[in-house]
């Protein structure tokens, strides 16, 4: 068969289930990533990167290891809180609420670990705690 035959013979198919699992599969390749928690790298990207680039608002650039020392040596206990809650003019959660506190905090492990830290993924304990810190600061 030719291929132009082969594509007659599959539009003439009457038989809506070829379409169904091809559309179910592209659907279950974006969806379900997309529902998943983001890397550190793709929170970065999609809203940290903003400030955290070039400086704007005085924001600590990615790579600058001179200012990142000081907050890497802070540690995520301090810095991690901050990011949920907003500090100054960094606004909670990089002013992207849709965020989970999990991905944010990969946003800033990810931002350290550019910067010259080497933290691992956060474990969900640590991440309570660290919500729990933001939710008891002052608002
Ligand atoms: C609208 C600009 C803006 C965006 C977007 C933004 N930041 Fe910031 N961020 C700042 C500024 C400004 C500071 C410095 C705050 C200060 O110390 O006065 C800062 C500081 C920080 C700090 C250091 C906090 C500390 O303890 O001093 C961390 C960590 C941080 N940002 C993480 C993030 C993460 C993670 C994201 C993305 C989810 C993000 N930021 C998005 C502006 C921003």
């Amino acid at each position: 068969m030719t291929s132009s035959g082969l594509i007659n013979k599959m539009s003439a198919s009457s038989d809506p289930e070829p379409a169904m699992r091809f559309f179910f599969l592209i659907f279950a390749a974006f969806a379900l990533p997309a529902a998943a928690d983001m890397s550190g790298g793709d929170v970065y990207d999609s809203t940290c990167r903003e400030c955290h680039a070039d400086g704007k608002l005085n924001a600590p650039k990615l790579g600058d290891r001179e200012r990142w020392k000081k907050l890497i040596r802070e540690g995520l206990d301090d810095i991690i809180p901050e990011a949920l809650h907003g500090i100054r003019e960094m606004p909670a959660k990089g002013g992207n609420p849709a965020l989970s506190d999990l991905e944010v905090a990969r946003a800033v492990i990810f931002m350290a670990n550019a910067s010259g830290a080497r933290f691992a993924e956060p474990t969900p304990a640590k991440v309570k705690q660290w919500r729990k810190k933001a939710d008891a600061k002052p608002r």
